[in-house]
């Protein structure tokens, strides 16, 4: 959605302009998406999901279109701000400098790309994680970096977008974050309940979460850490398991975000599709991982995390439980879900996780972007 009010890019963009391209065209797209995907395999599936099962390799599904398309324009009304342009700093700039020789130059790529695109489509910043580099694309109609494999950055509109428009902010914190922020749970801190209570929310989330973010940011600030990805400063910090001191605040800024992104109102049931398929082949039955799962959070030890994380050495599922704040980014696993857990749990916050709160769709998007990751790698390119 539009976080900007439609007037807020005037002159640069017009009020008409994001009426008639969000309000019509954007709309348009989710519209017809969801009457197409209505009943369908794709139905419940999030947006992602969509993109890359509907792609299809190359072979593409009439569904592709209008979901990249949302995806596709979501992503460009987040990449433009009021007071946009300039120049950005950092670590991207960094980045850029390294990659393009200068600004200058990335901006001149850019809007050749961009002039040169023949027919509609994109023009895109994107970071490619197997070359660790950033690079300007451009990709017809609906197309975007997701099926490419790369990771998105920012796309754009020529000069008008590149002056006047474009957040640098947003594209510096895709990179970097000289600061790391507290990220909301996607939903509100009441959307738990009863199952999860605002107090909880507000307690955990607040004041716990909020409470690593803040000493993270003052103990890294003006160190080698500072401006680096959350990602990064984990890995850098675990330092091979002799733990340097960042690495307790980062990583568990880190397992809470994604333990509030596990969840969702209206959560547990079961998983569908290629999850399920896993789940089946590893555990023999959905039901025989909710014990193991089960089982590993009732029997930790002290505080920690119970996981269910996706093997890439094995190719399968493995539950896991994690003591303090270790998880599997440092153990070279993709984590699928988190459960927080820690001492003295009430006896039913286990299972009332697991029946009214986990997000499978969550833990489905994160299989196959853990996919595509490991897919672009053994390619060795896009
Ligand atoms: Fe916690």
């Amino acid at each position: 959605m539009l976080d900007v009010m439609q007037d807020a890019l005037e002159p640069h963009m017009s009020k008409e302009t994001l009426e008639y391209h969000w309000g019509k065209h954007h709309r348009g797209y989710v519209n017809n998406l969801n009457k197409q995907i209505e009943g369908t395999e794709l139905d419940e599936k999030s947006l992602e999901s969509i993109i890359l099962a509907s792609y299809n390799k190359g072979d593409i599904l009439p569904s592709f279109n209008n979901a990249a398309q949302i995806w596709n324009h979501e992503f460009f009304w987040e990449s433009m701000k009021p007071g946009g342009g300039g120049k950005p700093s950092g670590e991207l700039l960094e980045l850029i400098n390294r990659d393009f020789g200068s600004f200058e130059a990335l901006i001149q790529e850019f809007k050749l790309a961009a002039s040169t695109q023949f027919g509609s489509g994109w023009a895109w910043l994107v970071y490619d994680i197997d070359e660790k580099k950033l690079v300007v694309l451009k990709s017809s109609n609906a197309i975007n970096p997701l099926v490419l494999g790369s990771y998105n950055l920012r796309p754009d509109y020529i000069s008008t977008f590149l002056d006047k428009l474009v957040s640098w902010d947003a594209a510096r914190k895709s990179v970097s974050g000289a600061m790391i922020d507290l990220k909301p749970p996607p939903y509100a801190l009441d959307a738990l309940e009863p199952y999860m209570s605002k107090e909880t929310l507000e307690y955990h989330w607040g004041k716990h979460h909020r409470g690593y973010v803040n000493n993270l940011n003052k103990q890294i600030e003006g160190t080698e850490h500072d401006e680096k990805l959350l990602e990064n400063i984990i890995l850098d910090s675990y330092n091979k398991g002799d733990l340097l001191p960042a690495f307790n605040n980062a990583a568990q800024v880190w397992n809470h975000e994604f333990f509030w992104e596990s969840m969702k109102p209206g959560g547990g049931g079961k998983p569908s599709g290629e999850l399920l398929d896993l789940i089946i082949r590893e555990f023999g039955t959905f039901e025989e991982l909710i014990k193991q799962f089960k089982l590993a959070a009732a029997t930790h030890f002290g505080s920690g995390w119970t996981w269910l994380v996706y093997d890439k050495e094995h190719k399968k599922l493995v539950v896991l439980k994690t003591s303090n704040a270790i998880n599997p980014l440092v153990l070279d696993y993709y984590p699928l879900l988190t459960l927080d857990v820690w001492e003295n749990l009430r006896p039913d916050y286990i299972a009332t996780f697991l029946d009214k709160l986990v997000s499978w769709d969550a833990a489905s998007s994160r299989l196959e972007a853990a996919k595509v990751s490991i897919e672009g790698k053994r390619d060795g390119g896009n």
